[in-house]
């Protein structure tokens, strides 16, 4: 399959998808049997994983999608990373961030800074898919459906230039 200048290969078939989906939402579903979560996913790539996992979870929660943004700060501070969108309380609230992959991590270690920031009562992630960069940072990451090196992939959510989102299956660019 072709996408612009790059070739996908299947990856991870929908069904192996579905399978680990269904496992991070059963295992949740253990860890917060007497609480009432609120998950955050983060947009855009992870608004399907989002879909399929909170369908099958059994507890109360809430939802609310949030978006890192980046804007340009001054000179001397570069890029700085904020979340928008962000319309509920958090403060004492157990708080589950939902994204699609972590490659580098550096991201939500901005997003899980300003979070905590905001006295949450406590603060997991769940990511579909962790590369290995990320592994290498240890950033501490409580439910993960795959482990992969560091192919770049898409489908399921994830794009490559804004195409490919809607994939059902796991690409990943061949040379
Ligand atoms: P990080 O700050 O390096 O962890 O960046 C994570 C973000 O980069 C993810 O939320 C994705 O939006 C994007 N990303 C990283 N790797 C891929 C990939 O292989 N395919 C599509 N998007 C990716």
């Amino acid at each position: 399959m072709q996408i612009k200048d790059l070739k996908f290969k299947e990856f991870i078939n929908k069904v192996k998808v579905q399978q680990q989906v269904s496992a991070l939402a059963k295992q949740i579903n253990i860890d917060y049997k007497d609480k009432s979560p609120v998950f955050l996913p983060i947009l855009n790539g992870s608004f399907i994983f989002a879909a399929d996992l909170i369908k099958q979870i059994e507890v109360p929660c809430r939802v609310s999608f949030v978006k890192v943004s980046s804007y340009a700060g001054t000179a001397s501070s570069g890029q700085l990373k904020i979340l928008i969108g962000l319309e509920e309380s958090l403060f004492n609230q157990d708080i589950i961030i939902v994204e699609d992959i972590i490659d580098t991590g550096l991201t939500l270690q901005k997003v899980v800074q300003e979070l905590k920031d905001l006295g949450t009562k406590s603060l997991e992630l769940v990511t579909l898919l962790r590369k290995q960069p990320a592994r290498e940072k240890m950033f501490d990451v409580k439910y993960i459906g795959f482990e992969i090196e560091n192919e770049f992939v898409l489908g399921y959510g994830l794009d490559y230039d804004g195409y490919g989102r809607n994939l059902e299956d796991i690409y990943q660019s061949v040379i």
